[in-house]
């Protein structure tokens, strides 16, 4: 018997690295990872090469996706100024659209104001909008949400003054909704140095006040946990000029579960953070008989011997409160006693509703 059964989980932040980065990370990896942590549905983001601003990008992700796939995958459109006008052509194979209104890896960036607009006004009214939005862009995209009244994701949030202000728009009625990254809540700045490169991400980690503000907001004003699994290889992170992202799915639900038995959250709450929040504010189509059958024994987070990819962890020697041993996607067994059954392309590509 399994201590715990949740649903699927929906990781709405993943980086699959396809078209482009395939040494990085492709659908068949990434999604094999996201099985083995829980997750059955994962959105992928759109900062990939080329990036996912035209039809033709946004092809050779969807065809990749549905010959690899192991988990049910939805795409982000991406925002460049260059390419504005498909968006609305775009969105018939997307879940949503993410503007990128501060600097991360790669070069999607919406830096001026007739671009931000124009997303607002091409954009399906239907479909969400996320943002990454780090301190005052935060105020930027909230205005937005405002002035256009429709629903606005900050994606990974990170910093007491973001979440701040994130409630205060919500206790004004403003349609904004947000996620926070496992690493941002076990993670600080504190662990920094230790880390290196394998702590180096956008957002930055935070302060330990920072990370306090992110919990004391974690059953009002967070609304989803997503990993920001944005793998690059151990050589890329080595070299001088190492790219920012660490991977996060196969680690996010044993931490999560680890607040669990502290004592820090229901598993009523983590379950609306990992999957009903996700599903709701995305439109995500249901995915019948799914389940995740966990085992809360702890055990230490290791630092090699993963699914994705890259094969590193920033978590390695912190405690995990639980683990994944079968996941029952649509009826039939993925994971069993940890391996991953699912064949590539048994995943569904989701355009939303
Ligand atoms: C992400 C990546 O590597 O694609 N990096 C990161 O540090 N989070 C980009 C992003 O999500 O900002
Ligand atoms: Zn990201």
């Amino acid at each position: 018997m399994p201590d715990l059964i949740l649903p699927g989980l929906i990781d709405v932040h993943t980086h699959l690295r396809v078209p482009g980065g395939a040494h990085k990370e492709t659908f068949a990896t990434g999604t094999a990872a996201a099985l083995a942590g829980g997750i059955t549905m994962v959105l992928a983001m759109p900062n990939t090469n080329p990036p996912l601003t035209t039809p033709e990008a946004m092809e050779m992700a969807r065809s990749a996706a549905v010959v690899d796939a192991r988990c049910d995958v939805g795409l982000y459109a991406g925002a460049a100024p260059e390419d504005i006008q498909q968006l609305p052509e775009l969105a018939a194979s997307a879940v949503a659209l993410k503007i990128y209104l501060n600097d991360t890896f790669g070069k999607l960036r919406v830096d001026d104001l007739p671009a931000l607009v124009a997303c607002f006004n091409l954009w399906p009214r239907e479909k969400p909008i996320a943002l990454h939005a780090e301190r005052q862009s935060v105020a930027v995209a909230i205005g937005l949400a405002a002035i256009y009244d429709r629903p606005i994701h900050i994606a990974h949030v990170s910093r007491r003054e973001e979440i701040e202000l994130i409630a205060d728009a919500k206790g004004r009625g403003l349609p904004v909704t947000c996620e926070v990254a496992p690493h941002h809540l076990f993670l600080s700045a504190e662990d920094a140095p230790r880390l290196g490169a394998l702590g180096d991400m956008r957002p930055v980690l935070g302060t330990p006040d920072d990370v306090a503000a992110l919990w004391a907001h974690i059953n009002d004003t967070v609304d989803c946990i997503a990993t920001d699994h944005a793998p690059h290889t151990l050589l890329e992170k080595r070299a001088a000029e190492p790219p920012p992202g660490v991977p996060g799915l196969e680690t996010s639900l044993p931490l999560m579960l680890a607040a669990v038995q502290d004592g820090r959250l229901t598993v009523e709450r983590l379950t609306a953070l990992m999957h009903d929040n996700p599903r709701r504010i995305f439109n995500l189509p249901q995915q019948p008989d799914t389940t995740v059958e966990v085992d809360m024994t702890p055990w230490v987070i290791p630092a090699g011997g993963w699914r994705t990819k890259c094969g590193w962890t920033p978590f390695a020697g912190l405690t995990a409160g639980g683990r994944v041993r079968r996941v029952v996607l649509r009826g039939r067994a993925v994971v069993e006693d940890g391996e991953v059954l699912a064949a590539p392309g048994s995943g569904r590509v989701i355009n939303g509703m």
